[in-house]
């Protein structure tokens, strides 16, 4: 369906817009974002815009990327629809309303903004501008999640009872926002999909070590209808990387280890089930599932040119952002507590 067209010496790249892109901010994560843009959309990836000692790190990327440390040069093009946000949290709200006004569709990363309040004037802006307002929760676009979603959804793990999430790390230790808002958006947001609700109940600890009122560590416990419940372990201070989700049902359960190489998705044919009032355990050896290996960026990028092209709502729209940071907000809420 895409025509290719050849970059370079190394790249072949699908040409899949007619329109053009630009990636604001290109740090460590946006520099993802480039890389991935430049291979989907060839050309169409039009400008880069950052602070000057990130050019040549872009150039390297595609000479014929346009880099400028100036947003207007991208909001005064009328041949780019869809841009994408990589800055810092803090300056979401900003850049994505004054794209939105402008009229561009915006992919902004997560967390969308760090206000509920923010997070629904830039919704009711993309509704009454009819633009897309996608944010980055780049789980819901990882074929292994999307693939434990149509497990549950067949039945495969009878009756949903717990989901636990642990996103550990020797990481990236951010002063300006703490560890729940920098990791656990993306187990919010896995965990809303999957129960396919918002939590009753929200109760989160948190510890701090480095910086002042800074949590390094937090535990966020969440309680759902039907008594589903669900626990979030984020950290950065942690001596290797963890990313495991597991998923209990009565029938079975399973566990998804991103931070493995391979095999990361296991289906576990086991439970307990009371027989006669007595406990009687099923425990039978565990099925590799094999899942699509797209990228998850990749998959989420295509998403957003598609919901350009065809007019489709996001998976991870703003309503969803809202969601997802109406539950960042009540686990917040109880840290100060403490
Ligand atoms: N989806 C994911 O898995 C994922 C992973 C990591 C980070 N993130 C998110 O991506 C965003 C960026 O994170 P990062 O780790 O790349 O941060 P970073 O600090 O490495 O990079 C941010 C970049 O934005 C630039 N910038 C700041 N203000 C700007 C402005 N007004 N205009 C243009 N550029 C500006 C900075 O110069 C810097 O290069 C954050 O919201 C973060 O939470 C998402």
């Amino acid at each position: 369906m895409h025509s290719k067209i050849s970059w370079g010496k190394n790249y072949t790249k699908h040409k899949m817009t007619d329109f053009s892109i630009a990636v604001v901010g290109c740090g460590k994560w946006g520099m993802n974002h480039v890389k991935t843009a430049c291979k989907l959309f060839g050309d169409k990836l039009k400008y880069c815009i950052d602070s000057a000692d990130k050019e040549k790190a872009v150039k390297d990327i595609s000479g014929s990327i346009i880099f400028s440390e100036d947003i207007s040069k991208v909001i005064e093009d009328a041949d780019v629809k869809g841009v994408i946000v990589s800055t810092p949290a803090e300056t979401h709200f900003e850049i994505t309303k004054k794209l939105l006004n402008a009229g561009k569709h915006v992919l902004v990363e997560k967390p969308i903004t760090l206000k509920s309040e923010e997070a629904v004037i830039l919704n009711d802006l993309a509704i009454s501008k009819r633009l897309i307002l996608m944010v980055g929760h780049l789980l819901l676009y990882h074929p292994a999640v999307l693939k434990i979603k149509e497990l549950l959804d067949e039945g495969r793990l009878g009756k949903l009872q717990y989901i636990y999430s642990n996103r550990l790390n020797l990481g990236t230790v951010r002063t300006e926002e703490n560890i729940l808002w920098s990791f656990a958006p993306h187990d919010i947001s896995v965990i809303q999909f999957l129960t396919g609700d918002i939590p009753e109940k929200v109760n989160a600890t948190g510890s701090v070590f480095l910086t002042k009122n800074i949590q390094d560590t937090t535990l966020t416990v969440m309680k759902f209808k039907n008594n589903i419940h669900a626990h979030i372990y984020v950290s950065w201070l942690h001596p290797f990387k963890e990313q495991r989700l597991v998923i209990i049902g009565d029938k079975s359960m399973i566990v998804f280890e991103d931070s493995l190489k391979d095999n990361k998705l296991k289906f576990y044919p086991k439970g307990i089930e009371m027989v006669n009032g007595i406990p009687v355990k099923r425990d039978e050896d565990f099925i590799n599932i094999e899942f699509d290996s797209t990228s998850p960026l990749e998959l989420e990028q295509k998403h957003f040119a598609e919901c350009i092209t065809q007019k489709k709502t996001p998976r991870s729209d703003g309503k969803n952002a809202i969601e997802v940071l109406e539950t960042l907000e009540r686990a917040q809420k109880e840290l100060i507590k403490i």
